[in-house]
């Protein structure tokens, strides 16, 4: 069907939850749901299956002990909580390292193709912050895996799926999320929801940085329709940079190069050929890192044999947030590779294994690159690849401050503190995930049935959905679109400063005031002008997001570094999360907050001198 511009009539669907978003989080949760007996609609802003999930390449975070018995939750709990610097929500790291290894056993019995150790068990690799070898992984293609289990599991679970939906709005009455509203990207139909409760699996918002692993889902909406309804969302000036994503050629920059590379000895090098991490082992980190070349190949040739490490970890395998700011830190001394990053060599290992181990990485560089990693570096530098910051939900049910409504994944906070360990990612979208459909289907059940949505909210959401037609002559969208992705990559980037900051969030408005005048013009027909029209609110409200609480935090931790407050201030900000909400007014404000304090059984499993409590 045809839909003029001016439209305006809708299909009411009805379901008892609605899962909006259908990667990891959101598939687990629907399907978790579905299991607890409710009816349940799947909306997806893509074609399901095609979720940044898959960009989760190296393998999947889980205690399960088979290369190192050593291994066991209570040191995953303990990396999870060091990786983030220890602003991680303890109650949720715990839950996702007693969690982890059961979901993914879970996932095998539900048909995923794990590697395998030579003793026939799930295969787990090395990987940055984490002590044992834990991820478990399919080559360098784990993501893409567990979002093909998933989605064959759901399938058959009889729930309705809403492919390339994108929502715009989701309904309260006295504190309770009571259905949300979309359009149907295809053909330009309006849809409204009526839900018992809603579960927010929406992924992150990195797509608002110029350089990012990410394609052009991720633009926040998730969060952004949280915060429009009232939700107190935390910790969004944490932005995770990759530390490896390609530089060469300009049409590739920022598509993830896996740190499995690194886990499975891939070296880092600058123009001068040194291999520059051992420069840069934190404080915190001393005693866990070779310092010495030796100790690093010693400790590489003990692995690749299938010993039991004996020697410190090579300081490749640092977290995230150290290897990133290093690489950065290289450039800016004028020791960059030929393209302005680093170089990632793995090509010391037999090609043999270098395809096996990596074989996504083998075909990505040789087509897209023509550089065959089997005999020549990587090229390598950061991407905004992650948000460890989101919407504020109750560690046991992922409930958020709104009643009914449910957050799960990367749209949700807490997990990971201010840095995420690689590879937790994917556990947290299948320990949480499946906890928050349980909850949301457990409430849906309980509730009585569907609540009357004010028509004239439903007017207001459809006068806004379809205002971008009435504008003539109005920029095109996608040219605001690029301002402000460039404009954050430069402005909210891997190192910040206040002014800066200030200038970021006086930019924002002048964005905002350029993307009420776009026009996209044409039809409602499969019409990316009009998507991106609309995008950019929710763009430009995390952005804000970010720069807010990024100048608040004088301080730098995990993904937040500022050169003009270079160091952590573990006294003032050292337990402090930040908490970002919509004011009646329509302002954004921010306070911090701490949570509460940690079980003292839990505590004597982390480093006491990293918690800074002397005195
Ligand atoms: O590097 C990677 O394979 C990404 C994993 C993750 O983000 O968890």
């Amino acid at each position: 069907m045809r839909y003029d511009l001016t439209d305006d009539n809708y299909t009411t669907h009805e379901h008892d939850v609605v899962v909006i978003g259908a990667g990891g989080a959101g598939l687990r949760a629907a399907i978790a749901a579905s299991q607890e007996g409710a009816s349940v609609a799947l909306v997806c802003k893509s074609m399901l299956g095609k979720a940044h999930t898959v960009m989760a390449e190296g393998g999947a975070a889980a205690a399960l002990g088979n290369k190192d018995p050593r291994d066991n939750w209570q040191v995953h709990f303990r990396d999870t909580m060091k990786g983030g610097k220890y602003l991680n929500d303890w109650r949720m790291a715990r839950i996702h390292a007693q969690q982890a290894p059961d979901r993914i056993r879970e996932l095998e019995t539900w048909g995923a193709v794990f590697d395998r150790t030579p003793k026939g068990l799930t295969s787990q690799r090395n990987f940055g912050g984490h002590t044992y070898p834990r991820l478990a992984h399919i080559g360098d293609a784990t993501g893409l895996e567990l979002i093909r289990t998933l989605q064959e599991k759901g399938v058959h679970m009889g729930m309705d799926v809403f492919m390339e939906f994108t929502v715009r709005r989701l309904f309260t009455k006295e504190g309770t999320v009571v259905g949300c509203f979309a359009y149907d990207r295809n053909d330009g139909s309006l849809h409204l929801f009526k839900a018992k409760s809603i579960v927010l699996a929406t992924g992150g918002i990195t797509r608002c940085w110029a350089v990012c692993s990410g394609s052009w889902e991720y633009t926040g909406e998730g969060h952004a329709l949280a915060y429009w309804a009232g939700a107190e969302l935390g910790d969004m000036e944490f932005v995770q940079f990759h530390p490896t994503g390609m530089i060469w050629p300009p049409s590739v920059k920022g598509i993830l190069v896996t740190e499995g590379v690194r886990g499975e000895g891939g070296m880092l090098t600058n123009s001068e050929g040194e291999r520059f991490m051992f420069d840069y082992i934190p404080e915190m980190y001393k005693d866990e890192f070779a310092d010495t070349e030796k100790e690093a190949l010693e400790w590489v040739d003990e692995v690749i044999s299938g010993k039991l490490a004996t020697k410190r970890r090579p300081p490749e395998l640092l977290t995230r947030d150290v290897v990133a700011k290093a690489i950065n830190s290289e450039r800016e001394a004028g020791r960059a590779s030929e393209h302005g990053g680093a170089y990632l060599d793995i090509s010391w290992r037999s090609p043999e294994e270098v395809k096996k181990k990596l074989p996504g990485m083998y075909h990505q560089f040789k087509e897209l690159a023509a550089v065959d990693i089997t005999k020549t570096p990587m090229e390598v530098g950061p991407t905004a690849h992650y948000v460890m910051g989101g919407v504020k939900v109750d560690p046991e049910s992922q409930e958020s401050t709104i009643q009914g409504l449910y957050a799960a994944g990367e749209a949700a906070t807490g997990l990971h503190g201010a840095n995420r360990l690689g590879g937790n990612s994917l556990t947290d979208l299948i320990v949480f995930g499946k906890i928050a459909g349980e909850c949301a289907a457990k409430r849906a059940t309980e509730s009585e049935g569907f609540a009357d949505i004010d028509e004239a909210e439903i007017a207001d959401v459809i006068a806004e959905t379809l205002a971008p037609f009435a504008r003539e002559d109005g920029e095109n969208p996608a040219k605001v679109v690029e301002d402000l992705r460039e404009m954050m990559q430069e402005k909210v980037g891997i190192i910040r400063n206040g002014s800066l900051l200030e200038e970021a969030l006086s930019d924002l408005e002048e964005l905002e005031a350029r993307a009420a005048l776009t026009s996209p013009g044409g039809s409602r027909i499969y019409n990316p002008g009009w998507h991106q029209a609309l995008e950019l609110s929710a763009m430009l409200d995390v952005s804000r997001m970010c720069a807010l609480a990024a100048l608040q935090r004088e301080e730098s931790r995990g993904g937040h570094t500022r050169d003009d407050f270079p160091v952590p201030d573990h006294k003032h900000w050292g337990k402090i999360n930040s908490v970002i909400a919509k004011e009646a007014d329509g302002s954004m404000s921010i306070e911090h907050r701490t949570y509460p304090p940690i079980d003292d059984e839990l505590k004597a499993l982390l480093d006491a001198e990293d918690l800074h409590e002397e005195g």
